[in-house]
């Protein structure tokens, strides 16, 4: 400690002033999670059934997972919990935030969503999956939209062809057939959000109301090949990163969003938050309570749900723990 005689008099209890220890440090599947409260559930219980999904991701191929590049920082004036609401199941802002992205890079379809949203067909193609904890999923179900926001998503497509047959064993059927290759967004509530296929893994820092820095990294399964890795690499720049054709969009409606917010007129209305309310379901061989298509507001209500139950709740035992639709081989 610099000067700790000649200007604290050494009367300084360094005992008494160190940094709080990490009461709790747990890794699932490569993953390292921390947390300061020692009466928090265990992560296993936390993620519960979204780990069904995260291992499409983390678990499809026998050599996981690597973060590939430098970390990404960046802060931008907006409410934390936007970023993360528009990426957890904002289906709906695509197609006209995202209009000339989409026209430059996307080359085959996701899910029905497309530039402009001038032809809504086909957007019934993936689903909406909440009600686990507070953790959330978007996924196409086609096995191969993942890599449709690539130039060129042939080497992406042979790739998983090739590789298909070894996911069937480690997975089983439904999840390597519908899910592995299709576009995931997983967020683990909070602030943790990994997106297989763009396949890049972003943090968010809260930095103070109104202000969020998000680190971001481009993320690989292991078994690709090297030349796959950096065309993912690329591609995360081009799509999310710093200068990202996509995240410039976002940012510049979030920060708006979050500026809209605040002004004493907009604070006396509603806001309705109504859409796909009571369209929900138990899907036939996926754990979670389920909506249809990306296109809903399913997944944004139960993160702000799962919100206001953390934050009314005095102690964990008064947070509500869910795992709806579970699947008999999951119980
Ligand atoms: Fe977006």
């Amino acid at each position: 400690m610099p000067l700790e005689k000649e200007a604290y008099f050494g009367e300084i209890d360094r005992s008494k002033h160190g940094l709080v220890p990490v009461a709790q440090v747990q890794s699932y599947k490569g993953l390292i999670f921390g947390n300061f409260d020692p009466d928090a559930p265990s992560l296993v219980d936390y993620l519960g059934d979204v780990k069904w999904y995260l291992d499409v991701w983390l678990d499809a191929m026998p050599g996981g997972t690597s973060l590939v590049g430098e970390t990404q920082k960046i802060d931008f004036p907006t409410n934390w919990k936007f970023p993360v609401e528009n990426v957890c199941g904002d289906g709906y802002h695509l197609g006209w935030a995202h209009h000339a992205a989409m026209q430059a890079v996307q080359t085959m379809d996701l899910a029905g969503l497309r530039a402009g949203n001038a032809d809504a067909s086909g957007l019934d193609m993936g689903m909406s999956v909440a009600g686990l904890n507070g953790h959330m999923v978007l996924a196409a179900l086609d096995g191969q939209s993942g890599y449709a926001f690539y130039p060129n998503p042939k080497p992406f497509v042979d790739y998983l062809e090739a590789n298909r047959s070894k996911v069937v064993e480690r997975l089983g059927a439904v999840r390597a057939q519908k899910l592995w290759g299709s576009q995931l967004n997983i967020t683990i509530f909070p602030n943790l959000q990994l997106l297989p296929g763009l396949n890049w893994f972003r943090v968010y820092h809260p930095k103070g109301p109104g202000k969020v820095e998000q680190w971001t990294w481009a993320m690989t399964e292991n078994d690709m090949p090297n030349d796959i890795k950096g065309m993912i690499l690329d591609n995360q720049c081009l799509t999310f990163g710093p200068a990202g054709l996509f995240d410039n969009d976002d940012g510049d409606n979030l920060a708006a969003c979050t500026e809209q917010s605040r002004g004493w007129r907009t604070a006396q209305m509603d806001l309705y938050t109504h859409m796909a309310l009571g369209h929900s379901a138990r899907r036939e061989g996926f754990p979670g309570d389920i909506a249809t298509g990306l296109v809903s507001e399913h997944n944004q209500r139960y993160f702000y749900r799962r919100w206001q139950e953390l934050t009314g709740a005095a102690s964990w035992k008064d947070v509500p723990s869910y795992n709806l639709n579970r699947l008999a081989s999951e119980g």
